[in-house]
């Protein structure tokens, strides 16, 4: 007999009543969320075949404007969103500023922000290689009605009330939570439809796979260089594995499954890191704090940064408990 997997849809009803605030509204916001990445995710495979590749302004053989696959993510994301009725701006990697939206149907009475990077790993476009998206969720903090200002967006990842990703992967999946566990959920490309495929995914408490950018080794701090040195070192369970795709989405999707660390460090050549806290760093930090993972700027817990400015950059380390506090004892 074959097992009947839940679909999204009738998960995200199902566990509506769990959320402490409307859920109806949330369930909206998911279902946003939702079709944008199938839209994407259609762009995302047939990119070899068409004319979408090649940098955006560039216009193709037959004089259409060509798109770079973020800008057109970062679009099909922003038109789905604004059209609910439900979120009152918008953060995005691909914006320089946040994007208020005027709901005039419901008279502004739209409480969320969401703050994505719409293509994650854009580097591995061109190459054929798992890309992601990621997203963030908060409720407003300024009066409800009035325009949405930075303080709406400058929060820290404790107050997220949801995020998620999507790895376009060899298969898509849709991974999210809302504050009670994480769950993913792989796309049928035939049918359309997304099925809880992982329910309640947990990191391993230890696991044997670092991932970070080697090729920046000699211009890491002295206590990364170090617990490198650790995890190829042959001794008890070690040497590790070292695993790193260039997609943040799915070296951690690997990595929550298999049991792992991904850093991404300060260096002589970025001082700040590279990622950014709030549509790279909080989403995939809540994610793992409710996988019983962990995520540190290596002094500090990620989601309890104070943000100060929209495209702010930290130190990342992420993923199993075990292997993140080991990682913060040679940072000390
Ligand atoms: P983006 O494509 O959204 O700009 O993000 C790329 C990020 C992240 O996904 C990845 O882990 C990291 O940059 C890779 O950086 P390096 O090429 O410097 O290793
Ligand atoms: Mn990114
Ligand atoms: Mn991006």
């Amino acid at each position: 007999m074959t097992k009947q997997y839940k679909t999204l849809g009738e998960f995200i009803i199902e566990n509506q009543d769990s959320f402490k605030y409307s859920s109806g509204e949330l369930s909206r916001l998911l279902n946003g969320l939702r079709l944008a990445a199938k839209v994407v995710n259609h762009e995302v495979n047939k990119a070899g075949l068409v004319d979408i590749l090649g940098e955006a302004g560039d216009t193709n053989i037959q004089g259409e404007n060509q798109q770079k696959l973020d800008v057109l993510a970062n679009e099909k994301f922003i038109q789905t969103l604004k059209k609910r009725e439900i979120v009152c701006g918008i953060a995005s990697e691909e914006e320089d500023d946040f994007i208020s939206i005027n709901s005039f149907d419901n008279n502004n009475q739209n409480k969320y922000v969401v703050l994505i990077d719409p293509l994650d790993g854009s580097s591995n476009i061109d190459v054929n290689v798992s890309v992601g998206t990621i997203f963030s969720i908060y409720r407003r903090v300024t009066p409800v009605g009035s325009p949405v200002t930075i303080d709406d967006f400058l929060q820290p990842g404790t107050k997220q009330i949801a995020a998620g990703y999507i790895v376009y992967g060899t298969s898509t999946m849709l991974v999210y939570t809302t504050g009670d566990g994480v769950n993913g959920f792989t796309l049928n490309p035939a049918l359309g439809t997304f099925y809880l495929s992982h329910p309640n995914m947990k990191f391993p408490e230890t696991g044997n796979i670092y991932s970070v950018n080697e090729g920046n080794y000699v211009h890491f701090p002295q206590g990364v260089k170090d617990y490198i040195k650790y995890c190829q070192k042959e001794e008890d369970d070690r040497p590790y594995t070292s695993r790193y795709i260039g997609s943040l989405v799915s070296d951690f999707h690997r990595n929550m499954i298999k049991g792992g660390i991904y850093m991404y460090p300060t260096s002589s050549k970025a001082p700040d890191g590279k990622l950014r806290l709030l549509y790279e760093c909080n989403p995939m930090a809540f994610i793992a704090e409710q996988a019983d993972g962990l995520a540190s700027d290596g002094k500090q817990r990620i989601m309890e940064i104070n943000p100060k400015e929209l495209h702010q950059r930290v130190p990342f380390f992420c993923g199993s408990k075990k292997m993140v506090e080991k990682a913060k004892e040679f940072m000390k």
